[in-house]
């Protein structure tokens, strides 16, 4: 079936999560941080995640800014440095104005030139996700931005895709679904969607219902892909 329509998973995925915790090592005044920043960013991430999941589980949904900042502050309690309040200050404004990888601007407009359809499919709130798209300058690359909150419970749950269809009414063997978290792809391909796992990090391939499509290093093939 030819892709018409082209997904992507936020946070990891176009955007680099690691950025702000990078970021804000790199500030004057920060040396503390500095010692810390990558254990810090590693469970600030781990813990959004398991939040996420264990919120969907709990029925106890809240939006993912707020589990954001539940995690950041678990981490950073871990690491001794719930002290400073101008650095969790800081971390969640720099989370709001993430880089986008430096492959994306090019790969999404090479999409449209292509007359595919693009969007980001994302946990992330609505105004998270606006804050990013902006500052990475990507907006006019993107035919709409999917929000988790339309339906109330995080990825992987089937709710969330089927948003895709109900927003551009394709049918899954359309969609070429892309996201460098290995579940989220698990989940995307069982459910039916074409896949792509960008596996930046080298990770083994989850152990879960649903395989990768196809693996790459990186976004700039995609357009190869979706042809
Ligand atoms: C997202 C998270 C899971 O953007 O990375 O949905």
């Amino acid at each position: 079936m030819t892709i018409t329509t082209c997904i992507f998973d936020a946070y990891g995925t176009l955007f680099d999560v690691s950025a702000a915790a990078r970021r804000a090592a790199a500030e004057p005044g920060r040396e503390r941080f500095a010692r810390h920043w990558p254990a810090i960013a590693a469970q600030w991430r781990l813990k959004q995640l398991q939040y996420s999941w264990l919120r969907a589980v709990m029925d106890r949904h809240t939006d993912f800014w707020s589990v954001t900042q539940d995690a950041l502050d678990w981490a950073l309690e871990a690491e001794g440095l719930d002290d400073d309040a101008d650095l969790r200050a800081r971390l969640l404004q720099l989370y709001r104005e993430l880089d986008a990888y430096p492959e994306v601007p090019g790969m999404l407009k090479i999409l449209h030139e292509h007359g595919k359809t693009t969007a980001i499919l994302s946990n992330g709130s609505p105004d998270m996700l606006a804050s990013a798209v902006a500052s990475a300058g990507i907006g006019a690359h993107l035919d709409d931005v999917l929000s988790v909150e339309t339906v109330g419970v995080f990825k992987p749950a089937c709710a969330v895709y089927d948003m895709v269809g109900a927003r551009f009414g394709c049918a899954p063997g359309e969609v070429l679904f892309v996201s460098s978290n290995g579940w989220d792809v698990a989940a995307a391909a069982d459910y039916g969607f074409a896949t792509v796992w960008v596996n930046r990090a080298g990770e083994p391939v989850d152990r879960l219902p649903g395989r990768p499509g196809v693996l790459l290093d990186d976004l700039s093939g995609i357009p190869g892909l979706a042809a």
